[in-house]
């Protein structure tokens, strides 16, 4: 690829600032290291101005969350003619809301997880009743989540009903609209999509949480979780989670790359799609990262085809 100047907008005010620090760092100096002339930015007023002002031929998008990863700024982008990488508008504006996800993907014939969608303010109305609808609809253990948040923020696993109000509060803390989801006890899988018109899913990576129980924390700190590509899982189940991934890919409008989230049951080989991440961490040791590095594809070499894929359908 041609030397190009490239801004990389990293940082922002989502919950998941701190990760798109380090994915920001990463990525540029990567590009760096293949002969990019590289910017890093924050967002701030300024950034339109900033990145008009400096003729880029590309913004690599290393922001993770709401505004970054939720077409926010992918229209602001577009407003200007200002190419950037990974997916466009609606895409993003849905996939950050998983419950509309799930309506997509679940009128797709695809299978998500189970469970129901609580608004701050029918609860607040009527927390007893509220609560006593879900657990009607939705079999304990639950998982309660908030609809908009990334990297597991403001996620309980509920095993007793007296555990439920903290659960909805914590998750309200984050968002006026929860998800309450059967949890599902499995194995926890991963695939990357990368392509525009004919995309294809890179090998299924699972994710080991360090703790041999459920603990979210441990999937974020260092050295929190183990990632083993490709999936201990049946082959003939992996081609069909990887079917099921460049599918919702599909139906829910991504271009140049994403990472779909499934949870796997591997006593009924059924797999749930949890949520689709259309700006996945990009640190060198992420999951996409890995699982392209398994296919040959080294980390800047990845960051390359997802600059040209962006070029492509722009
Ligand atoms: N229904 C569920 N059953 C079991 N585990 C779940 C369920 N929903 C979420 N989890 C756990 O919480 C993690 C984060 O959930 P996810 O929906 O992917 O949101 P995000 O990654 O945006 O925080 C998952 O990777 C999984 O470990
Ligand atoms: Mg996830």
């Amino acid at each position: 690829m041609k030397p190009l100047k490239i801004a990389v907008v990293r940082g922002g005010r989502s919950a998941e600032r701190d990760i798109s620090l380090k994915s920001g760092a990463q990525v540029a100096r990567a590009l760096r290291e293949r002969g990019h002339t590289v910017q890093e930015m924050d967002v701030s007023p300024a950034l339109l101005s900033d990145l008009i002002s400096g003729g880029f031929d590309i913004v690599f998008l290393a922001l993770h969350g709401r505004y970054g990863e939720d077409g926010t700024i992918q229209g602001m982008l577009e407003l200007f003619d200002i190419p950037y990488t990974g997916c466009g508008v609606l895409a993003s504006a849905i996939c950050i809301d998983k419950a509309m996800t799930k309506r997509i993907l679940a009128s797709h014939d695809l299978p998500v997880s189970p469970g129901t969608v609580i608004t701050q303010r029918s609860y607040a109305e009527n927390p007893e009743a509220v609560s006593k609808e879900i657990l009607a609809q939705v079999a304990l253990p639950v998982i309660v989540k908030p609809n908009r948040e990334g990297s597991t923020v403001g996620i309980t696993l509920v095993e007793d009903e007296a555990q439920l109000p903290t659960a909805l509060q914590e998750a309200f803390a984050h968002d006026e609209i929860v998800l309450v989801e059967r949890y599902i006890r499995g194995i926890e899988l991963t695939v990357p999509v990368l392509g525009n018109d004919q995309p294809e899913a890179l090998p299924i990576i699972e994710i080991i949480p360090k703790n041999r129980y459920y603990d979210f924390e441990s999937k974020y700190a260092p050295g929190g979780s183990e990632h083993i590509i490709p999936a201990r899982i049946p082959e003939a189940d992996a081609r069909i989670i990887q079917e099921m991934a460049v599918k919702a890919y599909q139906v829910l409008r991504c271009q140049v790359y994403s990472r779909v989230d499934f949870i796997y049951d591997p006593l009924t080989h059924s797999p749930y799609i949890l949520e689709n991440n259309t700006l996945p961490g990009m640190t060198e040791t992420s999951l996409l990262p890995d699982a392209a590095r398994y296919m040959g594809i080294e980390f800047g070499e990845l960051l390359e085809r997802i600059i040209s894929l962006s070029l492509e359908h722009r």
